[in-house]
């Protein structure tokens, strides 16, 4: 494996990959590695010839009271999990590199961006859509490998490449979650013990969601996120950012529960926040 902190050595050295047309997977990350990220390599390596891993803590997409300062970091484990998975190409930017002045040019996805992690996280968005458009130019990659974990950052990528005739595809992967159920986040090194015990109802209560409206249990999508809401308010330590039921894709309002779902939430225990979702798919497959 192959470790790059510049924009012209990564472009160099993927000229030779380019010319023999091997297939270039892409695997945006912001380091403090775990199965999740790791899960996403696995499927690059399946489908294409040269793997790129990138880990950069991207400033943009972090709020003026968010946790840039404190988003763990430890670059040589990284480098041992990366290369142990099999990429190829880590590319470690720092923040000079990647804004070498200051940006006037920004990518904004619309609507979609409005609702769950876009109305809790003003900007959040806009950060993302930038970065992961400059790391495409970058890297050009034939496909880029994006978590459900995020599925609304799925939505928002699909979408800018869509808009932007960006020459990648995007494969979205499923959650990878310890076996307690908790979805991997590199956030969760700040839960305590009781408050990753809690936050267990996060899964529970999407799991359960998920089968009740698979037996016809629910009246509206209202009542679906009143039965996860109520379920979450069982733990002391939760504090409930956002519930929401949405069309995905397109995170409009539902029409019928018969839509295909995206059951979201947002919840923080004591400063760490914790997202996770079920994807429900009545129109194509099951996730
Ligand atoms: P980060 O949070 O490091 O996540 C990198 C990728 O790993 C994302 O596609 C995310 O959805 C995926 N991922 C995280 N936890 C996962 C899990 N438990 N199961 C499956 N996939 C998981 O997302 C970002 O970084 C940034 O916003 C980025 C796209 C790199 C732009 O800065």
């Amino acid at each position: 494996m192959k470790v790059i902190t510049t924009k012209s050595e990564l472009r160099s050295s993927l000229q030779s990959s380019r010319t023999d047309r091997k297939r270039i997977g892409f695997v945006p990350t912001m380091g403090y590695l775990h199965e999740g990220h790791i899960s996403l390599v696995k499927q690059a390596k399946l489908e294409c010839d040269i793997v790129v891993m990138s880990i950069f803590v991207n400033p943009l997409q972090f709020g003026p009271n968010e946790d840039l300062n404190r988003y763990p970091r430890d670059f040589e484990r990284d480098c041992e999990l990366a290369k142990k998975a099999g990429v190829d190409y880590l590319f470690h930017p720092d923040v000079s590199e990647m804004y070498p002045s200051q940006s006037l040019t920004y990518v904004r996805v619309g609507q979609i961006t409005e609702k769950l992690c876009g109305a809790s996280r003003p900007g959040h968005f806009d950060g993302v859509a930038t970065v992961v458009t400059k790391l495409f130019q970058i890297v050009q990659p034939d496909r880029a490998y994006f978590g459900l974990k995020d599925a609304q950052q799925v939505a928002v990528i699909e979408q800018m490449v869509l808009d932007l005739d960006i020459p990648v595809t995007i494969v979205p992967c499923e959650i990878v979650r310890e076996s307690d159920g908790l979805a991997l986040s590199s956030r969760n090194v700040f839960l305590t013990p009781e408050q990753h015990q809690q936050a267990l109802i996060l899964s529970k209560s999407l799991q359960m969601a998920k089968d009740k409206l698979a037996s016809h249990l629910f009246e509206s999508t209202d009542q679906v996120s009143q039965f996860v809401i109520q379920q979450i308010q069982t733990q002391s330590l939760a504090e409930i950012d956002y519930v929401d039921t949405l069309q995905y894709p397109s995170l409009e309002s539902p029409n019928s529960l018969t839509d295909d779902l995206l059951i979201a939430v947002a919840v923080r225990f004591g400063s760490t926040r914790l997202i996770d979702n079920v994807l429900v798919r009545h129109n194509n497959k099951e996730c």
